[in-house]
C-alpha cells in the first residue's frame, strides 16, 4: 500500500496548533454557543433554566459540566422543528435520523453549517489520504441519511470528481468502480464486504482495483475487519465517525498515517466522555458514553448530547486535536447474557479469527426456558462449504466466543450468501426473545 500521508501544508492551520490555541477558541466558540443557544431557543432556555444554569456560568472549558444534558428524546418532544435556534426561513436543509421505526429525529442546517459541514468532511477525506483531482466513489446513501449527501458535499469542497453512486445495485456498483477507477471508495464497512463478495463473484481480482482508500464508517466495526478488509482490496481502511444530532460525517476522523483512533474535529466539537450511569465526566483515558457540545453550529446547537457511543479520549498523535478510540458499540446495542455485557463488535472480532468463516453475521436472541441465548449466524468461506469444516468452524468459534469473550453461544455456520445483508448500515442483532 501506498504511503498517503498528506503533506503538512496542506492541512487546515489548526490541525497542527497547539492545545492553548485550540482550547482557546474552544472557550470562545463555547460561550457564543451556549449564549446562542440561551437566546434563540425556548427549549435551551427552559433546560438552562431548570438547571440553574446561564451562558455566565462559563468561566473554563470544564465549566460546561455545569450544563444539563440534551437528549435524543428532546429531539423526539420537540418534532420537528422544536429545537432550531433560527427561524426556518434561514434553514438551507433538512437532514433525519436512520431511525427505522417511526418518525425520523429531525436535524437542520443553516447554509454556514452546510460550510462547515463540507470543510470537515474534506478535511476527513484529506486525513483518509485523499486529494484534489481523486475519483470518489460515495456510496453512502442519499437522502435524509447525513452520509451520501455529507461525504457528496465534503469530497467537492476537497476538489475531487464525486461519483454519487448511493446504497444499493451492488452489481452496478462493482461495473462502475471498475470503469471510472475511483482512488477512493466511501461506504459502510458491512457493504463494503457486500461489494467485495460482488467483486468474486464476478471474477474480478479486487487486489487489481483502482482503489486505494477507504472511509468507513456510520456502524461499528473492528481492527480485525479493517485486516480483512485492507487485504482483500490492497488499500488503506480508515475510519470515519459521526452522527446526525451534531453534524453527520466528519465529526472525527482516522489519519491514513497512524490509523491510531478518530481525531475529534476539536475545532467545532468539544467532546466529554461520562459514566452513562451517574452523568458524572470522567478524565481521559477512561471508558464511557461520548457527549458532544457544538461549538459553531447555528440551526441546531447541542449542548453535552448524549451519543450512546462507548468509548474513551486518547491525546492526539498525527494531528494535534484528541482522539477517540475506535467505537466498542451503542449502550443500546449492548447485550447482556445471563450477566454477561456484550457487544455484537466482540462476537465480529473471534469470526475474523476463524479462517473457515466469511465475515457476514447476525447475533440472535432467543429464550429457552427462563434463560436467554445467543444464537450466531456466520457464513463459511467459500472454499469450507463441506459439513464436516462447517463444524470444525462452528466449534473453533464458540470456543473461542466461550474463552475471550465469557459467554456461551450456539453457533449456526450457514452457506454462502445466506446471511442477511444491507445496502447501509447493517442489523447485527434481532431480538426474538417473547416480549414482556
Ligand atoms: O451514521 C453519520 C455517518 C455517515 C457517519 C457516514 C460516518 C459515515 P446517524 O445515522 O445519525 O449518522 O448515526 C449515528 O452511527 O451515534 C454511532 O452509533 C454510529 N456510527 C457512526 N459512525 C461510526 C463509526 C451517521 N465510525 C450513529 N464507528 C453514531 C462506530 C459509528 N459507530
Amino acid at each position: 500500500m501506498k504511503d498517503l500521508t498528506p503533506r503538512r501544508a496542506d492541512l487546515d492551520p489548526i490541525e497542527t496548533a497547539s492545545r492553548d490555541e485550540i482550547e482557546a477558541l474552544q472557550f470562545q466558540r463555547m460561550k457564543q454557543t451556549l449564549t446562542h443557544a440561551y437566546q434563540n431557543s425556548s427549549f435551551y432556555r427552559d433546560s438552562f433554566g431548570k438547571a440553574g444554569a446561564h451562558p455566565d456560568d462559563l468561566k473554563t472549558l470544564k465549566d460546561i459540566a455545569k450544563f444539563p444534558f440534551t437528549v435524543k428524546q428532546d429531539l423526539r418532544d420537540t418534532y420537528p422543528f422544536g429545537m432550531f435556534a433560527v427561524p426556518q426561513d434561514r434553514l438551507s436543509r433538512i437532514h433525519g435520523s436512520s431511525g427505522t421505526t417511526g418518525k425520523p429525529t429531525v436535524v437542520g442546517y443553516t447554509a454556514s453549517d452546510i460550510d462547515n459541514w463540507a470543510a470537515l468532511v474534506a478535511r476527513s477525506i484529506r486525513a483518509a489520504g485523499g486529494r484534489p483531482g481523486d475519483i470518489l466513489h460515495n456510496a453512502y446513501g442519499y437522502g435524509l441519511f447525513t452520509g451520501g449527501l455529507g461525504a457528496h458535499y465534503g469530497a467537492e469542497r476537497l476538489g475531487c470528481t464525486v461519483i454519487p453512486m448511493s446504497g444499493g445495485m451492488t452489481e452496478r456498483q462493482v461495473t462502475l468502480i471498475n470503469d471510472f477507477k475511483p482512488r477512493i471508495i466511501m461506504v459502510t464497512p458491512s457493504y463494503m464486504l457486500s461489494i467485495l463478495d460482488e467483486f468474486r463473484r464476478q471474477g474480478l481480482d479486487p487486489r487489481a482495483s483502482s482503489l486505494q482508500v477507504g472511509i468507513f464508517g456510520a456502524e461499528p466495526w473492528t481492527n480485525a475487519m479493517r485486516q480483512e478488509i485492507e487485504d482483500a482490496f490492497d488499500m488503506h481502511a480508515v475510519d470515519i465517525y459521526g452522527l446526525s444530532e451534531v453534524m453527520g460525517p466528519g465529526v472525527a476522523q482516522e489519519c491514513v498515517e497512524t490509523k491510531d483512533g478518530l481525531h475529534v474535529w476539536e475545532d467545532h466539537f468539544y467532546p466529554e466522555i461520562i459514566d452513562p450511569l451517574t452523568g458524572e465526566v470522567l478524565p481521559d483515558g477512561e471508558m464511557g458514553e461520548l457527549v458532544f457540545t457544538t461549538l459553531t453550529k447555528e440551526a441546531l446547537p447541542m449542548i453535552r448530547y448524549r451519543t450512546r457511543d462507548l468509548t474513551r479520549i486518547l491525546p492526539g498523535t498525527a494531528r494535534s486535536m484528541r482522539r477517540i478510540e475506535k467505537i466498542t458499540g451503542r449502550s443500546d446495542d449492548m447485550i447482556i447474557l445471563r450477566g454477561v455485557n456484550v457487544f455484537p463488535t466482540q462476537i465480529e472480532e473471534q469470526i475474523l479469527k476463524c479462517p473457515g468463516l466469511a465475515p457476514h453475521f447476525q447475533i440472535e436472541l432467543t429464550r429457552e426456558g427462563r434463560m436467554d441465548s445467543m444464537i450466531v449466524h456466520v457464513e463459511c468461506a467459500e472454499d469450507q462449504v463441506a459439513g464436516d469444516a462447517r463444524a470444525v468452524s462452528a466449534k473453533e468459534l464458540a470456543h473461542k466466543i466461550k474463552s475471550i469473550v465469557g459467554i456461551s453461544t450456539r453457533i449456526e455456520v450457514q452457506d454462502p450468501g445466506s446471511v442477511a445483508r444491507s445496502e447501509g448500515k447493517a442489523k447485527r442483532v434481532v431480538d426474538n426473545r417473547p416480549k414482556g
